[in-house]
């Protein structure tokens, strides 16, 4: 956030207060492109920054679009006092669902709590993390907000219900780390950066259109547009060794077994 020195656009004038991405520096020079005024009597400048922000924003965003929390359902968020997190409990709070803050501290979850109205606050250095978390979602996860990744995430992980969304915004646990597959081999933080960075969709959706395609799926295959190949087996007996097979890549189309012509 800056204060305007002086302008030669007519867009700006001096004392005119703006978000700007100038970086940390006492002066920057700016020909007007992406900056956005602000006004300091509608709220304190410093929101530009935060909940007004980019990382309210993110909060918003990453709610209405993947969290997508309903009442009744139990929400997490990592880092819930910071910028992100704590604009996220309390929406999902707006939302009717059931809040469970993770935090570092007793201070901070303390605040979660009395301040911003979060059902439950756990503290993440806890010893007993992962069991005062499973004590806390008796009926499981159905929204996880993350912002952090590592140990957080592994407790988190074990109790994600079906369908459960998670917005990836976050993976602070893994910033500083060298490379991308750790030393033990393991994947994971790399897959997770990867959904982050590419905003990549994996899911497994079984939606009520079941007519729909059987209508479409028949037509092309009419059509010829669609086409499909069987490997067909005889015999009941050769069921096993078929079912076996297929976990070879023996089979070469969709496997069926002909119990009787
Ligand atoms: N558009 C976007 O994609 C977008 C926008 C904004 C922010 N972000 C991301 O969202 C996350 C939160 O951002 P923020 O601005 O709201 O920051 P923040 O929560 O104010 O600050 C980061 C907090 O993360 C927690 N933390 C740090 N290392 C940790 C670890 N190893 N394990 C568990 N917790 C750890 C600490 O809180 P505790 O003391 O509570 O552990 C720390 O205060 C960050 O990962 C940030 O990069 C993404």
């Amino acid at each position: 956030v800056s204060r305007v020195a002086r302008s030669r656009n007519t867009a700006f004038k001096a004392g005119d207060i703006v978000l700007s991405h100038s970086g940390w520096q006492s002066y920057a020079i700016s020909d007007g492109a992406g900056l956005q005024k602000l006004d300091p009597e509608t709220a304190p400048m410093t929101t530009a920054l935060g909940i007004l922000g980019m990382p309210g924003f993110t909060a918003y965003a990453g709610l209405r679009n993947i969290g997508k929390p309903k009442a009744g359902e139990t929400l997490v968020v990592a880092a819930a006092s910071g910028a992100v997190g704590s604009a996220v409990g309390q929406m999902a709070k707006i939302c009717g669902a059931r809040v469970v803050g993770i935090a570092g501290g007793s201070k901070k979850c303390d605040h979660l709590r009395q301040e911003l109205g979060f059902d439950v606050a756990i503290d993440h250095h806890s010893s007993d993390f992962p069991a005062q978390l499973a004590a806390a979602c008796p009926n499981g996860i159905d929204v996880y907000f993350e912002n952090v990744g590592g140990h957080v995430w592994s407790a988190v992980f074990p109790l994600l219900n079906d369908f459960a969304r998670i917005p990836v915004y976050g993976l602070i646990a893994h910033y500083n780390e060298e490379s991308s597959v750790s030393s033990r081999g393991d994947q994971l933080p790399a897959v997770m950066r990867a959904i982050l960075r590419k905003s990549l969709t994996i899911q497994r959706e079984f939606a009520d259109q079941r007519p729909d395609f059987s209508h479409q799926a028949e037509a092309w295959i009419s059509q010829g547009r669609l086409k499909y190949k069987e490997d067909i087996v005889d015999g009941l007996e050769n069921a096993p060794e078929a079912f076996l097979g297929l976990l070879e890549g023996k089979n070469f189309g969709k496997l069926i077994v002909r119990v009787a012509p």
